[in-house]
């Protein structure tokens, strides 16, 4: 059998409109500009302001977008995979709810949930399926609204998360394009520091729950700085030794946007200048899932075929990856 080569074809996004400035935050508690830009690199953030809206409608707009730059209807996609961690509900999978919103109505869907690095995971596993020939297409789709689970009270949280979806299409590619290496890794012990307490099957929601601020982010944001600087760069660094990249063959690393700190860790420990590293976190923050994919959308007119890209992310779990493409189209 002749071996498929599964990837990238075609990239949507969408951010809400509402900017959460820095400005506003330190009127909502105490904190300054200043701070928020020199720790992070975070300017503003979006936020899904909009009652009884949630991941789904942040996640259509931008598969809709994907659709149609490939020209396909959404009655076409195969295989509909979204990674986030803010569901619209706990069940059923959001990857349903965007098929039903948009008519894709051949899609099976289902969810990836593995924080930061859901997008990394659900793109090794959508290459999986395309390479397998059992698939023709997969959307993968990275969502989080992560302002639904933000305490807004708490500086040490508010100040890091925004809303966003990015969506990509996978498909059959030319010989050598396309997904070519993936390493993916996580660790349960990692949960202690970044976690929802409630909700779950362990402590289901009660009035002390919702009282005791357990339905919100708990970050221990220092150990998790120390794990994502390390676990980021050595990933991202493994990945070119065993693919034998150097610098020089790399044209862009996509790295998960969660602190400017831990970018330029990880692009140091590759050897690469800044102008090669897609950075937009001081317009949008930490957007969880969605970050990989807001970066491919908003840089995919500078991107050629035949570029060797590394994307690289690191989360709650822990899990963390990075991933080689070379990408398969010009715009
Ligand atoms: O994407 C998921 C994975 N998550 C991450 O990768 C996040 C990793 N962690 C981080 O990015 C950083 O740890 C934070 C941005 C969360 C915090 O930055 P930090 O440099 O680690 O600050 P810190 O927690 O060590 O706090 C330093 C000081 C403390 O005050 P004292 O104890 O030195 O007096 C904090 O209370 O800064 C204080 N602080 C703030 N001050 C102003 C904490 N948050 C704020 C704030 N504004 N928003």
């Amino acid at each position: 059998m002749q071996k498929i080569y599964a990837g990238i074809t075609a990239v949507g996004g969408y951010v809400p409109e509402y900017r959460l400035t820095n400005a506003e935050l330190e009127t909502m508690v105490d904190t300054n500009d200043e701070w928020i830009r020199t720790r992070t690199g975070i300017s503003e953030r979006r936020i899904l302001k909009e009652e009884g809206k949630g991941s789904s409608d942040l996640a259509v707009p931008a598969v809709l977008e994907l659709c149609k730059k490939r020209g396909i209807s959404p009655a076409d996609i195969e295989c509909m995979i979204c990674a986030t961690v803010t569901p619209d509900m706990v069940f059923p999978a959001t990857a349903n709810i965007i098929c039903e919103k948009i008519g894709a109505t051949n899609a099976f869907g289902f969810d990836i949930m593995a924080a930061c690095s859901g997008f990394l995971y659900a793109v090794t596993t959508a290459t999986a399926f395309i390479e397998s020939g059992r698939y023709k297409n997969v959307v993968v789709v990275g969502v989080d609204k992560m302002s639904s689970i933000i305490d807004y009270s708490d500086r040490t949280t508010c100040i890091i998360f925004g809303d966003g979806a990015g969506a990509i299409m996978l498909e059959q590619v030319e010989e050598g394009l396309g997904v070519k290496d993936s390493i993916l890794k996580s660790d349960g012990s990692g949960c202690k520091f970044l976690h929802m307490k409630a909700g779950g099957s362990v402590k289901p929601s009660t009035v002390e729950t919702v009282l005791a601020k357990e339905h919100f982010v708990y970050q221990e944001g220092q150990s998790v700085f120390k794990f994502a600087v390390k676990g980021m760069a050595d990933v991202s660094y493994e990945l070119m030794e065993r693919n034998n990249l150097t610098a020089d063959d790399i044209a862009w690393l996509v790295p998960h946007q969660a602190n400017l700190r831990i970018i330029d860790a990880t692009a140091n420990r590759m050897g690469l200048p800044k102008e090669k590293v897609m950075i937009n976190i001081q317009k949008y923050g930490n957007t969880t899932a969605a970050t990989l994919p807001l970066c491919l959308w908003e840089w995919e007119k500078q991107l050629k075929k035949g570029d060797n890209i590394i994307l690289a992310a690191f989360g709650g779990g822990f899990t963390w990856g990075a991933t080689w493409v070379k990408w398969a189209y010009n715009s």
